[in-house]
C-alpha cells in the first residue's frame, strides 16, 4: 500500500492557504459560506438523473492549472479498474477487480476497511471483458456490491461488516456481474452480463434491509410452452422466431440505470442478442427480438414494464443500449421537454421523451454505415448491402460501438453532453459452421479477421471526447486521443470536464470550448470516469485508474498503442497539493530461463492447430497472437519453466488464484500440447521464428 499521507497533509494546508486568498472567500464572512459546505458522491451518477456534473466550482478553468496529486492509494491489482467511487461522511467507498471494496478516508486516502467476497478464482472464464466492477450503491449506513460471480452483498458502511448476501442468478450458468447497483424507491436494483456465452437477461430488486426479492424482470421471452411471466414478455415473443431460449437470447443489462422520482420510472438499458447474428437466434422471418439493445421504462415498485424503445431491431452487430442514460430538461422546438439521452454502441445519439418513449431525435455521433439514417419513428434504417451472412463485411461500429460503457456527462450550464466516443470498425465474419455450445463464447463470429494484427502492423483506431449538442444533434467539439478505450468524463460548475486516457493521463478542459486547461500522469491507462468532492472547503476530484478490460485483455497492438500497463490505483487532486505520484505500472519482467528451441521443427498442420486452440481459448484475455493489451502477462516471454509447466498451469489450474482458469473440462493434454507448440512459436526471448513459420 503507498500513501503520501504526510506530503498530502501539507499539500492541503497549502491549498486552503490558496483557496483562502482567493477574491471569493476574502468577503467579510457575514453568513456561513454555503459553497464550503461537504459536498460528497453518494450514488454512481452522483444523482439519479446520472448527469456526472457536479455544481462545485473551487476548482475552475482560472486555477485548475495548479491541481496537484493529493494522495494516492495503491489498489494492488493488474486488472482493469472500472469503479466510479461513492463520497459519503468523508469517506470514499471504491470497487476493485474481483469485486473487492476498500473503504478510504477520502481527506488523506487512509485505508479504513475492506471487504473480499471471495470471488471463485474460476468465475474469470464467464466474464468476457474482464474481472472488473464498476461500483457500489449506498443507502441509509449500507452499502452494496454486486460480485462477479452473481451475489448481491449489503455491507455495514462504517465497519465493512456483512448485513446480508443474496445470489441472484443461477450459478450453473454462465452470468456475471460486473455493473454497479442502484438504490431505486427502498429497492437495490442490479442486472447482470453473460449474452456472449448464452444467457436470457433480467433485472432485480431487493428490498434493501433485508435482501428480499421484490421482483424481477426479463427482457427478452423464454420458452414459450412455460407461459409468459408478463403481458410484455408475451408481445416480445411474437417478434422472435425458432428455439431462441435455448440459447438464452441475451438482452442483458450490465450497466446503465437511471431513475426518475418525480415521473416514478426505473429506466434500463438492455444488451445485444445472444449469439450476435439475428439468423442463429431467430431463424428464418428474423424479427425486431424485443427487448433486445433497447431503453425500458419500468414501474420501480413492481418491475412492470410501462414502454420500450429499442435503438437497434433485429440486432446482429452486439449493438447493446446498456450504455450510460442521462436525463435532462431541454427546450427542444419552444416545448420544455423531459427527455433520456443515450449514445449506446450503434452510433446514434438518440433523444427521446422519457414520459412516454416517444422518439424526439437522432443523428449519427460517429462514423455509421449499418444503418442510412432513421425513419419519422425513430426506428433505423438498415442498409441490406452489409449483411455479412453471405461473406465478411466492414461494419462500422464495429461491436465495441461507438461508445461502451464509460459514462458521459451532461454539463446544464454548457448544454452539452460530453460522450468518450471512437470509431472503431470490425469485418463482420459469421462463423460458417456455428453450433452453440454453453458455457463458451457464442458469439457466432469468427473474430480471425480481428486478429490479423502483427506487431509493428499500421492499425487505423480513431477516438474522441466529444462535446455534442444534443438540442441540434450536432458536434461543438472534439479533442483526438492516441487510441481507444479512454476513461468516463465528469463535468463540474467550474466551466471543467474532466477524463483520464487510455495513454495514462487524467486530463481537464475547458467545458465551453475543449481548450485543455490542465493533466497529470496516472501512470496507467484510465478508463474509468473522475468524481468530485468537497470536505472542510476543499474540493477534491478523484479518479481509480487501472488499465485493462475487453479491450486490453484481447486487443493485443491496438492495446498497446496506448503504452500503458495495469496497476489499479486511486489518484485524488486538490488545487496546490502536490503529493508524489506512485510509481508507473510496467510490465512484469521475465522469469527463469528463455526457452529453448524445438530439436525439429514442429509441422505446419500441428502449430495450426495450436494456433486455433489458442485463438478459441486463450485470446480473450492474452491477446491475438499472444500479444498482450497491457493486462495480463505476455505469453511471448513465457520461460522454459512456464511453458514445462503449461499442462499443470492449463489443466491442473496451478495458476488459478492469480485469474488464470483451469481449463480442464475442456481441452485435453495434447490440445494443451499443440498450444505449446504455438506458444513456443511466438516466442520472443528466444529467436524462434527463423526455426519455425508462425500460423495465423
Ligand atoms: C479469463 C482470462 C484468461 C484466459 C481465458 C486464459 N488466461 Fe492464462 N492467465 C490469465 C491470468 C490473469 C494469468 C496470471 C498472469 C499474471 O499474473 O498477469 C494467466 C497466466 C497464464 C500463464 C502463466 C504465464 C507466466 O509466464 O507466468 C500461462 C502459461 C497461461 N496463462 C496460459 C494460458 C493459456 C494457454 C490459455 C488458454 C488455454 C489461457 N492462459 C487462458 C488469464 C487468462
Amino acid at each position: 500500500m503507498r500513501r503520501r499521507a504526510g506530503r498530502a497533509a501539507i499539500a492541503l494546508a497549502l491549498a486552503l492557504v490558496l483557496a483562502l486568498s482567493a477574491p471569493a472567500c476574502s468577503r467579510p464572512p457575514v453568513a456561513p459560506d454555503a459553497s464550503a459546505a461537504d459536498v460528497g458522491w453518494t450514488a454512481h451518477g452522483r444523482t439519479p438523473d446520472e448527469q456526472r456534473y457536479s455544481p462545485l466550482a473551487r476548482i475552475d478553468e482560472t486555477n485548475v492549472a495548479s491541481l496537484g496529486l493529493a494522495w494516492s492509494f495503491d489498489l494492488e491489482t493488474r486488472h482493469g479498474v472500472e469503479a466510479t467511487p461513492l463520497v459519503i461522511d468523508g469517506v470514499m467507498f471504491v470497487s476493485a477487480p474481483w469485486s473487492v471494496v476498500h473503504a478510504l478516508d477520502a481527506k488523506t486516502g487512509r485505508p479504513l476497511w475492506q471487504f473480499d467476497p471471495a470471488v471463485p478464482r474460476a468465475t474469470a472464464r464467464k466474464a468476457c471483458c474482464g474481472i472488473v466492477n464498476r461500483g457500489v450503491a449506498a443507502d441509509a449506513g449500507r452499502l452494496f456490491v454486486g460480485t462477479l460471480d452473481g451475489r448481491l452483498v449489503a455491507l455495514d458502511a462504517k465497519s465493512g461488516a456483512k448485513r446480508w448476501e443474496t445470489q441472484t442468478v443461477d450459478p450453473s450458468q454462465p452470468y456475471t456481474i460486473t455493473g454497479a447497483p442502484r438504490v431505486v424507491a427502498g429497492l437495490v436494483v442490479i442486472g447482470n452480463g453473460g449474452a456472449e456465452l448464452g444467457v436470457r437477461g433480467y433485472v432485480s430488486a431487493y428490498h434493501v434491509e433485508t435482501g428480499e426479492l421484490a421482483w424481477r424482470t426479463y427482457t427478452v421471452p423464454g420458452d414459450p410452452a412455460k407461459g409468459f411471466e408478463s403481458p410484455a414478455l408475451e408481445r416480445a415473443a411474437a417478434t422472435w422466431s425458432g428455439e431462441w431460449w435455448m440459447m438464452g437470447g441475451g438482452g442483458t443489462a450490465w450497466d446503465a440505470f437511471a431513475w426518475d422520482p418525480e415521473l416514478d420510472l426505473l429506466y434500463v438499458g438492455t444488451g445485444n442478442g445472444g449469439p450476435f447474428p439475428i439468423w442463429t437466434r431467430s431463424p428464418g422471418a428474423g424479427g425486431d427480438n424485443l427487448y433486445l439493445s433497447s431503453i425500458l421504462a419500468l414501474r420501480p415498485k413492481t418491475g412492470e414494464l410501462v414502454w420500450h424503445f429499442q435503438t437497434t431491431p433485429g440486432d446482429s452487430w452486439d449493438y447493446t443500449a446498456t450504455q450510460h442514460m442521462i436525463l435532462a430538461d431541454l427546450e427542444i422546438g419552444g416545448r420544455l421537454r423531459k427527455v433520456l439521452m443515450q449514445a449506446p454502441k450503434n452510433g446514434y445519439f438518440w433523444v427521446i421523451d422519457r414520459e412516454t418513449g416517444e422518439f424526439i431525435s437522432a443523428a449519427p455521433y460517429t462514423t455509421v454505415t449499418w444503418s442510412k439514417g432513421v425513419d419519422a419513428k425513430g426506428r433505423p434504417i438498415v442498409d441490406p448491402a452489409l449483411d455479412y451472412r453471405e461473406q465478411p463485411k466492414l461494419v462500422h461500429p464495429g461491436p465495441a460501438g461507438g461508445h461502451n460503457w464509460q459514462p458521459m456527462s451532461f454539463h446544464p450550464g454548457t448544454g452539452l453532453v460530453y460522450i468518450p466516443a471512437f470509431d472503431v470498425p470490425m469485418v463482420f465474419t459469421a462463423k460458417p459452421d456455428f453450433r452453440f455450445r454453453p458455457g463458451f463464447e457464442n458469439t457466432g463470429l469468427d473474430f480471425r479477421n480481428f486478429i490479423a494484427f502483427d506487431e509493428g502492423q499500421k492499425i487505423e483506431i480513431d477516438a474522441f471526447l466529444l462535446a455534442w449538442d444534443p438540442i441540434a444533434q450536432r458536434e461543438v467539439w472534439r479533442v483526438p486521443h492516441v487510441t481507444t478505450n479512454n476513461g468516463g468524463v465528469l463535468s463540474t460548475g467550474g466551466n471543467l470536464v474532466f477524463q483520464g486516457t487510455a495513454d495514462g493521463r487524467l486530463v481537464a478542459y475547458r467545458a465551453s470550448d475543449g481548450e485543455k486547461l490542465w493533466e497529470a500522469p496516472a501512470g496507467t491507462g484510465v478508463i474509468a470516469a473522475p468524481i468530485t468532492y468537497q470536505i472542510d472547503g476543499v474540493q477534491y476530484v478523484s479518479v481509480a485508474a487501472g488499465w485493462g478490460g475487453s479491450f486490453a485483455l484481447s486487443g493485443g497492438p491496438a492495446a498497446l498503442l496506448a503504452g500503458v500497463w495495469g496497476g489499479g490505483r486511486v489518484l485524488t487532486y486538490a488545487l496546490g497539493a502536490h503529493a508524489e505520484p506512485p510509481p508507473k505500472a510496467m510490465p512484469p519482467p521475465p522469469t527463469g530461463h528463455a526457452p529453448k528451441p524445438p530439436a525439429s521443427p514442429p509441422s505446419a498442420d500441428l502449430l495450426a492447430r495450436g494456433s486455433f486452440l489458442y485463438h478459441d481459448h486463450c485470446m480473450a484475455c492474452h491477446g491475438p497472437k499472444a500479444i498482450s493489451g497491457g493486462t495480463v502477462v505476455d505469453l511471448r516471454d513465457a520461460s522454459a519453466e512456464t511453458l514445462d509447466r503449461l499442462e499443470a498451469i492449463v489443466l491442473g489450474g496451478e495458476r488459478e488464484p492469480l485469474g488464470m482458469p483451469r481449463f480442464d473440462d475442456r481441452l485435453k493434454a495434447d490440445e494443451v500440447e499443440a498450444i505449446r507448440v504455438y506458444l513456443l512459436s511466438r516466442n520472443r526471448r528466444t529467436d524462434l521464428r527463423s526455426a519455425t513459420t508462425p500460423a495465423n
